[in-house]
């Protein structure tokens, strides 16, 4: 490896890697250690913020596109070819850890300084990306960002999109926006010679294996959706159960009927209903509109299409006496990152001499949308008994800063390509 390569994989510092999360985890700290950072929040702004303020200490040049997406660039030797990203979310979930996205977001930042402070020249310049709304938990679907920013999905199909208080994002947005309002505005679909994704592995299999960085071969596809069941809202104390059309009823009985279809004794299916509107939400009146969504994954093409037919039938059979209306929210189909991104993360992983394993993600990420439109990889390092989305996440310094080397090696290595 070049000596000013080595020079910059060595000074990615672990403790300011560390303090850095613990700074942007007091930004929506909740009780346990958690964090609750929704998209288009003032919380999200001050992030952003303070990301802003690390990247132009350091005189790189900051963008923001017309989803919010921050850019952090630092340039190449030419500028004029197109730059490596590296980034993840800063957005967290309602109740969710210290590391998910942000890790990404924050092992991208070291990478650049390292390669910065070691004065390495590289051919292409390396741009950090902090991706909009990935988590989708208060404005749905999540990868939001990634998917505008690549065309998946235009701004106007996304920005009607309300939260549980009937804020419209296109309003939150605006917000976010205008509160930086000196970072240079940019264009949505720029020419990108790679992506590299750093995250939390969200499961237990690097620990299980004794392995501190997984290479990661893709992503599983998924299905989303917003099931709402029609009843009629009537007295709870007077109204005889057998005339009732109880949309709360109806909707337990679609969410089991729904288990039951897609029961797999491999437990390779994922189906989740995380969120449950009901109305009127009063005890003793009898319910008369519920709107849940559905969350189905596979990593196998067929089988998370096959799913994802079968929900409008199901719902309808078992909804009875009361109505349903299914409305697909996220569609996205199982993805194989680039032969040749994950072999330099696994030379990298190799050459520094971490233990290392090739494994798929079970979790969505921005990278799903970068692998449509450049040779993406990611980079996973474990977390502690595989929990997220969850106050108690956890991982340590150590594998925080291993991760952010084997990403500074991977970048350099594509940077000069
Ligand atoms: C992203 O957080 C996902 O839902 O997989
Ligand atoms: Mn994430
Ligand atoms: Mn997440």
């Amino acid at each position: 490896m070049r000596e000013d390569h080595q020079d910059a994989i060595r000074r990615v510092d672990e403790t300011r890697l560390w303090q850095r999360h613990a700074q942007m985890a007091q930004i929506g700290a909740i009780p346990g250690n958690g964090v609750n950072r929704a998209a288009f929040s003032t919380e999200d702004i001050r992030a952003r913020r303070l990301l802003v303020s690390w990247a132009e200490a350091r005189n790189f040049e900051v963008s923001m596109d017309g989803i919010g997406n921050v850019f952090v660039r630092r340039p190449g030797l030419e500028p004029n070819a197109a730059p490596v990203l590296s980034g993840s979310h800063m957005d967290s979930q309602p109740r969710g850890g210290r590391f998910d996205g942000i890790y990404g977001v924050l092992a991208a930042l070291e990478a650049i300084e390292a390669i910065d402070e070691a004065g390495v020249k590289t051919r292409r310049s390396i741009e950090l990306v902090a991706w909009s709304n990935e988590e989708g938990g208060r404005f749905s679907p999540c990868t939001m960002g990634s998917a505008v920013y690549t065309g998946a999905k235009t701004l106007g199909e996304v920005a009607g999109a309300q939260d549980n208080d009937g804020v419209v994002l296109r309003d939150a947005l605006a917000e976010t926006l205008a509160a930086l309002p000196h970072v240079r505005k940019r264009e949505f679909n720029a020419p990108a010679a790679a992506y590299i994704e750093a995250h939390i592995e969200q499961g237990p299999l690097l620990e299980l294996e004794g392995k501190t960085i997984g290479v990661v071969t893709g992503i599983q596809g998924l299905r989303w959706f917003n099931v709402e069941v029609f009843g009629e809202t009537a007295h709870a104390g007077t109204t005889p159960l057998r005339v009732r059309k109880d949309a709360v009823r109806a909707a337990v009985a679609v969410i089991q009927a729904l288990a039951e279809h897609i029961r797999d004794p491999d437990d390779i299916v994922r189906f989740t209903v995380g969120r449950m509107l009901v109305t009127p939400n009063s005890s003793n009146s009898v319910a008369s509109h519920v709107l849940f969504s559905v969350d189905l994954r596979h990593p196998d093409l067929a089988t998370v299409q096959q799913l994802g037919e079968s929900v409008a039938e199901i719902a309808r059979q078992a909804a009875a006496p009361c109505t349903v209306k299914i409305t697909p929210t996220l569609h996205d189909d199982p993805c194989t990152f680039d032969a040749s991104v994950v072999a330099s993360i696994e030379n990298a992983a190799g050459r520094l001499g971490l233990a290392h394993m090739r494994l798929p993600s079970g979790a969505s990420h921005d990278a799903m949308y970068m692998s449509r439109v450049c040779p993406t990889g990611m980079i996973f390092v474990p977390c502690e008994k595989g929990v997220s989305h969850n106050e108690a996440e956890n991982a340590t310094p150590g594998d925080l800063a291993a991760g952010a080397r084997v990403l500074t090696a991977t970048l350099l290595d594509l940077a000069s390509r």
